[in-house]
């Protein structure tokens, strides 16, 4: 599984890519007046430190403007996945857009139709909301496996991008049923890393260590 990076926070993205530990990143309105950058210059800076993809998204709210805007987007440079929404509107603007040749990650997708309709129209990635569904009480990792489902019965090629994701679990889940791609809030990666019997076995070896009196070096 890919890991794509849910922050439009330069700072963190570049301590994960040190780690080889960034496959893209992902912005969206929100993450961008966080960040309290200019979202050209924010954007253009992680790009020029990121090989993979990195999603900027338009804000129109109808397709023609959402065409210009991505076609405005992809000019910061050539590894732009243009985000647009799962709209009726953003799927014709995924269409125009992938049609020439341009990454499209079709965002904000709450249901199995939702995704479908998007891989028709050319999407590159279509990103689920895991965290938001669970958040109503439904369960956002079904809708991870029925897209898994639909998308391998027909071989389409776009990619399941498990989003909204606010968990270590929501990863595991994510990994196990097979999401391409599954973008996540920096803490959240650096959280993969911890357990408490790691933290319990390395005291116990430092206590002991410390009984022989030896040193490395
Ligand atoms: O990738 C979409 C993500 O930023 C939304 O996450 O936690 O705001 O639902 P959240």
């Amino acid at each position: 599984m890919k890991f794509f990076v849910d922050t439009a926070e330069v700072e963190a993205i570049a301590e994960l890519n040190d780690l080889g530990m960034v496959d893209g990143v992902t912005t969206n309105p929100s993450l961008i007046m966080k960040s309290g950058r200019d979202i050209k210059e924010v954007t253009k800076e992680i790009c020029d430190m990121i090989d993979g993809p990195v999603s900027a998204e338009t804000v129109a709210l109808d397709a023609e403007g959402m065409i210009a805007e991505g076609r405005e987007l992809a000019k910061i440079a050539d590894n732009i996945a243009i985000k647009v929404p799962l709209t009726w509107d953003g799927l014709k603007a995924c269409k125009v857009l992938s049609d020439e040749g341009r990454m499209v990650n079709v965002t904000l997708c709450f249901s199995a139709n939702q995704a479908l309709l998007a891989a028709k129209a050319g999407a590159t990635f279509i990103s689920p909301f895991i965290g938001r569904l669970d958040d109503l009480a439904i369960d956002g990792m079904e809708l991870i496996a029925e897209i898994r489902a639909i998308y391998d019965n027909y071989d389409f090629s776009t990619e399941i991008l498990a989003a909204s994701i606010r968990s270590i679990n929501h990863m595991k889940e994510a990994a196990l049923i097979g999401a391409d791609v599954a973008t996540a809030p920096p803490g959240v990666i650096k959280a993969m890393a911890g357990h408490a019997l790691t933290d319990k076995g390395l005291d116990a070896f430092m206590k002991d260590w410390a009984k022989t009196g030896q040193k490395i070096l």
